[in-house]
């Protein structure tokens, strides 16, 4: 299948009619597609295939060369920045991320560089350049970085982590230190989207994937402030004010109305939340993005097709809505199902989306 090109997820964007919500999946590159396990298994590791511009560029359009999907997302990780930081990021398999050199005392985050992503990270803006050169503009590259918060969490910890009690020390005992920490990657990160956005990036996601994890007071502080002022810096900066931001906080749904005071254009949702209610705490302005259960992949076509009408239905004839999973594609789902969730858009989002005005 040749990739199709799309403007559904611009338009949205820019408050125009679709005739169709814009698909796409986070993760939608991933280990549940065959030709990713061999283009891996060629290249040796996954972080081969991300440091590899031209690998990188392969990966991304893998699921579009497959799939009818209204955007790609540049095949990377939240955690390039620490790594170009200095902690030697590793996968070990089967228990996920880790670094050689977690940071836990002052002086090593005081010795942490900021960092110059046309520098350290290269190679992601040079994948970036080649994706949008590859799909000819006519399907938007997103780009992304993970919340200050929850790349802090990865580099205090050293690696995954269930109870966080490591970076929660770190947060009671000395504030200090996890606020340089966060002022470091926020630094960072809006250096990173900003090279992103120079080389191609059409719309830049953050992902909090742990800030649901913190009571809402220290949410409000540890994670959503430090995106809070990435956003206001990409808001000032007139190379990267027009590019809309989506923020996705996974577990965020006690903290709807703070998201959507954050200035950015797009709420990415998980499905914990329901998107009803959501749209009723965030007023009708916001575009919503997600939120059917990652796991819904592992059920029939049928029961695919029902949850899929289901979420139209709520989402309605107001069409501020990106279609897309509550958190990341799983890896041992099968491709078909994919198929089936798209074709399930396509054929119940009509009843409800006029054909656009192809004029505007
Ligand atoms: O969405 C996409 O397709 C773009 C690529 C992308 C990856 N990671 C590729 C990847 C994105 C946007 C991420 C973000 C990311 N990375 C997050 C935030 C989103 C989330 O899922 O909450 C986090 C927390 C990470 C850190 C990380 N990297 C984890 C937890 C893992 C999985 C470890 C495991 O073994 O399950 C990774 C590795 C990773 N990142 C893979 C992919 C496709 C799998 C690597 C492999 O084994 O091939």
């Amino acid at each position: 299948m040749s990739i199709l090109a799309s403007d559904r997820l611009l338009r949205v964007l820019k408050g125009q009619a679709v005739d169709h919500p814009p698909i796409w999946l986070m993760r939608q590159a991933g280990r549940y597609l065959p030709e990713y396990r061999a283009l891996r298994a060629k290249a040796g590791s996954f972080l081969a295939m991300c440091r590899n511009p031209e690998l990188a560029c392969e990966v991304t359009l893998q699921p579009l060369q497959r799939f009818h999907l209204d955007a790609a997302i540049i095949f990377s990780d939240i955690l390039t920045i620490p790594d170009a930081m200095g902690l030697g990021l590793y996968f070990e398999p089967g228990e996920g991320p880790k670094f050689e050199r977690p940071v836990r005392q002052h002086a090593e985050i005081e010795r942490l560089p900021v960092i110059e992503p046309e520098q350290s990270l290269a190679y992601v803006m040079q994948a970036i350049q080649l994706t949008v050169k590859a799909l000819q503009n006519q399907l938007p590259v997103i780009g992304f970085c993970g919340s200050p918060w929850t790349v802090a969490t990865y580099m205090v910890e050293g690696g995954p982590s269930k109870q966080f009690s490591i970076i929660k020390k770190m947060l009671y005992q000395a504030p200090q230190s996890l606020t340089l920490l966060l002022d470091k990657l926020v630094q960072s990160s809006i250096n990173y989207l900003r090279a992103q956005i120079i080389a191609g990036a059409k719309v830049v996601m953050i992902f909090d994937s742990w800030g649901g994890v913190l009571s809402q007071a220290d949410y409000q502080k540890f994670s959503l402030a430090p995106m809070q002022a990435i956003i206001q810096a990409l808001k000032a900066d007139p190379l990267t004010q027009a590019t809309p931001v989506i923020l996705f906080t996974k577990g965020g749904g006690q903290c709807l109305t703070p998201l959507s005071q954050s200035g950015c254009q797009v709420l990415g949702l998980d499905w914990m939340t329901d998107f009803k209610v959501a749209r009723e705490q965030v007023g009708p302005e916001l575009i919503l993005q997600g939120n059917l259960d990652p796991a819904l992949l592992y059920a029939s076509p049928e029961v695919i097709y029902e949850q899929v009408a289901t979420l139209l239905a709520q989402v309605g004839h107001h069409q501020k809505h990106i279609f897309n999973l509550g958190h990341g594609m799983l890896p041992d789902v099968l491709p078909e199902k994919v198929a089936a969730l798209i074709a399930a858009v396509k054929t119940l989002a009509p009843q409800y989306y006029p054909l656009p005005d192809l004029s505007s």
